[in-house]
């Protein structure tokens, strides 16, 4: 009996190619699964073509759902921005993926998973890791690492071996896209210098086609996690798909990064991600209402990790369920709504209610209503200057000393 493998099946050319030299060269039995993850890709039309490649079973699993809940929502929590821009699009869907090709394994008796990563990605190394992290047994094979297959290459092979290339229109671009966001990379895109063209976007609007009135959108949280929009509450999914919509008529969420790759490489990527800056906007936004300074401080830095942790692959890693268990305890009371404003590109959090609000007007006016006691500050600035003062008195007055002691070194 041949062993079998389980291969991420995207159904373009290059994992059709894989069904092949999967079966010949590796002598795999192999089970192509396609996760769905809203690629906008006919699952039927995949699941064939995979047949005709090859495979010797097929898997089509819709985890569009399971994604938004489970992966894009914890990541809003952390408000997950890589390198303080880029909502982690791509990087999140892949120990999604990983996580279904190890449960096909088991449920197929397969003793390895395979992927069509380069060897110059961050996908490679967040398909290993996360196999890794979850099901360490697994043999994991990436032919196109190993081989370095190029798109011309793969071409060839597929017209000498009959497999059937995707009649997808020509795109100059390569692109990676599900309900987060979408990456574009390539052609022209790798010049740094090069504004990426009106042709590689396809979810937002350029400044110019975007309608010239803002709209105001209002996004409630029950406990961090988004459940409707203007009042009218929706499952995750649904709630991801509208506020994307809104965002990327008014073109939000057009992201150009000169980025830091995990294997050491720099490059420019663009992505256009209308839904998640929209929420991570209005989830930041609500945080600060309703969380204290102290904590809120602490989680700025954390969130800067988990973001790290998700790009360089480490989901299924104790340090990201520690954060996400602190992030739990933190969003349990970050309910209410955030209103936002989308204009031409912008998306601006403009008013905030919450019953959770940290927030006192009487304290806080300047207003009649004022309850702040004044002369509280006095002591509690006495205190806090305290050996600033003292400091300054032993030094005869040390901030002086230091202002005349630069400018005479500056006047030589
Ligand atoms: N640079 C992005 C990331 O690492 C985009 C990756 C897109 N992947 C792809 N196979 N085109 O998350």
């Amino acid at each position: 009996m041949k062993k079998k493998i389980v291969l991420a099946y995207s159904g373009g050319l290059d994992t059709s190619v894989l069904v092949r030299i999967l079966g010949e060269d590796y002598g795999y039995d192999v089970i192509a699964c396609h996760i769905d993850v809203g690629e906008a890709r006919d699952p039927e039309l995949i699941a064939a073509r995979a047949k005709r490649a090859g495979a010797h079973a097929v898997e089509v699993i819709s985890a569009q759902e399971e994604y938004v809940t489970d992966f894009c929502f914890p990541a809003l929590q952390a408000n997950a921005l890589y390198e303080g821009v880029y909502p982690l699009s791509a990087a999140l869907s892949r120990p999604l993926i990983a996580k279904h090709l190890v449960k096909m394994a088991k449920k197929h008796g397969a003793t390895a998973v395979a992927h069509g990563a380069t060897g110059k990605g961050n996908d490679q190394v967040r398909f290993d890791l996360a196999v890794k992290g979850i099901a360490p047994e697994l043999a994991i094979v990436a032919p196109q690492r190993e081989k370095n297959i190029t798109r011309d290459a793969a071409m060839e092979y597929a017209a000498k071996h009959g497999i059937e290339v995707p009649t997808t229109k020509k795109s100059p671009f390569s692109v990676d896209e599900n309900v987060w966001g979408r990456s574009i990379e390539g052609g022209i895109l790798e010049d740094p210098n090069a504004e990426p063209p009106e042709e590689a976007f396809a979810w937002t609007k350029s400044l110019k086609d975007a309608p010239n009135e803002p709209i105001y959108v209002t996004v409630g949280f029950q406990g961090g996690t988004p459940v409707s929009l203007d009042g009218v509450a929706m499952p995750p999914l649904t709630l991801v798909r509208k506020i994307g919509a809104l965002a990327g008529e008014h073109g939000v969420g057009r992201i150009d990064l000169m980025e830091n790759r995990v294997v050491g490489i720099k490059t420019r990527e663009t992505y256009e991600c209308p839904a998640a800056i929209a929420l991570i906007t209005a989830h930041k936004d609500l945080e600060r209402f309703c969380t204290l300074g102290m904590s809120h401080r602490v989680k700025t830095g954390l969130d800067t990790k988990y973001a790290e942790l998700i790009y360089e692959g480490f989901w299924f890693s104790p340090l990201r369920e520690s954060l996400q268990a602190f992030n739990d305890v933190h969003d349990k009371n970050t309910t209410g709504e955030v209103r936002l404003r989308l204009f031409k590109g912008s998306c601006v959090a403009v008013g905030r209610t919450s019953p959770f609000g940290v927030y006192n007007h009487n304290m806080s006016t300047y207003g009649v209503q004022d309850k702040f006691d004044h002369r509280a500050a006095e002591g509690f600035i006495q205190l806090l200057g305290m050996q600033l003062a003292e400091h300054s008195r032993i030094h005869a007055g040390g901030a002086t000393i230091h202002t005349e002691a630069h400018a005479a070194k500056v006047s030589k």
